[in-house]
């Protein structure tokens, strides 16, 4: 099939037609006019304690019944299936893409080119918990004899996005160990680490798949010399450890074999919070609340595959942001978790979304006609209402937003967390909702607004609503929870590369960037030239001259 054939199949045009005819001038005040809206458009599962609550999108029956028969046209089940028993779907890489079988729970075996990689992950989950258990009991300690209180994960994207993301979001939990994330190539990152750590009580863990990575290598290094010039070179054994696909690299790089935990080719790096790299989640919060992180994935993994398409949550999630990219034009979608903890979960979904649907080349290798994946971005409620807000309740772009809340907080202090979740129900019905000219008016009346304050006031307090949201709202947030959280994210970006029939496994927009600075840096180190444009090449001269 063609793009062109895409669009023009009979799902897409039906979809189209009913957004050209009935959605597109919907109000969500009319749609909630039916009184069953909660039970028709919501999920609930008690045994994970999330409820998915999808009634405030600009959807009737008609348009859920379109929204699911285009996903079981595109088969998203038949490609799940493929994914998680190891087939190569991962097609410009030819690779399988298993980060379920990560936290494969049941221990089935999972076939990779016809070998079972169950073995293998459950050795390496060992290894971890021995090697965290042994950390956090003070048995495995520096060179001196000191007990290691302090980790440091170096690595970028996957490598550090996803367990700094759980780390931060499971933080409560934390107590004898400090972890610190180093990624950027910028010397500032490492620099600002290591001033407060003492050699002998530091244990660096270099998170990197390929183990070629610049930035990690280069904040490795540093860290490397660092240790050598304070407690020479017989200290890496103690301080060292690695998480990577490549032995002989960390073997190069003079980390100790068995001072590696190994990942495979089938665990992407934006998926791979669930392997080795999760290793400074172990250390800094235990190896049992690691093993529940991943049981909730594993949750949400079958619940992926074996829910009917009309109750299973990703694909419902997946369904509703493809109906705003594709119908509404909705360009970004805003990810807004009403939690503290969470402050690093929309830069963790950036990654997994934009790195994985952000592709224009389709599953035939041809180029497409439609949009594929939106803008992610976000901040903790309540925080980003004093900040952008505005711009989701007034302005004049269209942001579907996704609102997640806990019941009950992990620690209670005073009434706030009464206070937050007020806030949290009460934006999605002001984004619903909004004020119209006449309760406007009211309002003003009824605060005593002269005739002349109320010309000028009047449109500018008339909020028109109509803004979609979901509500994710979860028991508590634990490993578990948050495990199951990330996987429904997970899925749903499986989802919509299926329906937009890209591979959501590879990442070649990363590549030219990299390779352009490998051929800028001698210039910028030794002077050396090379042929630019004339904006780079002054700019570069600038540079130069100047430092
Ligand atoms: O450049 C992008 C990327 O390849 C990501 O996909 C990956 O998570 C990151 O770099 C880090 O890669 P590595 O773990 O190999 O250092």
């Amino acid at each position: 099939m063609s793009n062109f054939e895409l669009k023009s199949t009979s799902c897409w045009q039906n979809l189209q037609k009913h957004y050209n005819e009935e959605m597109q001038t919907v109000h969500l005040r009319d749609l909630f006019k039916n009184e069953n809206r909660f039970n028709e458009f919501s999920v609930s599962d008690d045994n994970i304690g999330i409820t998915f609550d999808y009634s405030k999108n600009i959807i009737n029956s008609k348009t859920f019944k379109l929204l699911m028969d285009f996903a079981k046209e595109a088969k998203i089940n038949e490609y799940a299936k493929k994914m998680v028993s190891g087939e190569k779907i991962n097609w410009t890489e030819k690779r399988a893409v298993l980060h379920t079988v990560l936290r494969n729970r049941s221990n089935n075996p999972v076939c990779v080119d016809g070998k079972d990689v169950m073995p293998q992950i459950n050795a390496v989950l060992s290894k971890m918990r021995k090697f965290s258990n042994d950390l956090r009991a003070g048995k495995w300690t520096g060179f001196t004899g000191k007990r290691i209180t302090n980790v440091v994960n170096v690595g970028i994207g996957g490598s550090d996005l996803g367990p700094k993301m759980v780390c931060e979001a499971l933080k409560y939990y934390a107590d004898v160990v400090n972890v610190h994330f180093v990624s950027n190539i910028d010397g500032a990152d490492i620099y600002e680490v290591l001033k407060k750590l003492n050699p002998q009580t530091t244990l660096f863990i270099i998170a990197s798949k390929t183990f070629t990575t610049l930035e990690t290598i280069t904040n490795a290094l540093t860290a490397k010399q660092w240790l050598i010039d304070q407690l020479g070179d017989k200290a890496v054994v103690n301080h060292f450890v690695a998480l990577s696909a490549n032995v002989k690299k960390v073997k190069e790089f003079g980390i100790d074999e068995n001072n590696m935990f190994e990942f495979w080719d089938f665990v992407g790096g934006r998926y791979s919070l669930w392997s080795a790299i999760g290793l400074s989640i172990c250390c800094y919060i235990g190896f049992e609340k690691f093993v529940e992180l991943l049981e909730g994935a594993y949750y949400i993994d079958q619940h992926f595959l074996n829910t009917p398409y009309e109750k299973n949550i990703p694909i419902i999630m997946a369904v509703l942001g493809f109906w705003y990219n594709n119908f509404f034009n909705a360009s970004t979608c805003a990810v807004l978790p009403y939690s503290q903890y969470l402050h690093r979960f929309a830069a963790y979904l950036q990654q997994g979304e934009m790195e994985s649907n952000g592709k224009t080349i389709d599953f035939e290798n041809n180029r497409i006609n439609y949009q594929t994946g939106p803008i992610i971005w976000g901040e903790p409620g309540t925080n980003g209402q004093h900040s952008f807000y505005q711009l989701l309740h007034q302005g004049t772009k269209f942001i579907p937003c996704d609102f997640i809340g806990y019941i009950n907080p992990v620690k209670k202090v005073g009434d706030h967390h009464e206070k937050l979740m007020a806030n949290y129900f009460a934006q999605t019905e002001a984004l619903a909702f909004g004020l119209t000219r006449e309760q406007v008016i009211a309002n003003l009346n009824q605060a005593g607004f002269s005739q002349d304050d109320m010309k000028v006031l009047t449109n500018h307090k008339i909020f028109d609503g109509n803004r979609p949201t979901n509500s994710i709202l979860i028991s508590s947030l634990t490993a578990k929870t948050l495990g199951a959280l990330i996987a429904l994210y997970e899925h749903k970006v499986f989802t919509q590369g299926i329906i937009w029939r890209i591979n959501s496994f590879d990442q070649w927009g990363v590549e030219l960037g990299k390779v352009l600075a490998n051929v800028i840096l001698p210039e910028l180190k030794n002077g050396s030239k090379n042929p630019h444009d004339s904006s780079t090449e002054n700019l570069i001269k600038i540079f130069n001259s100047n430092k």
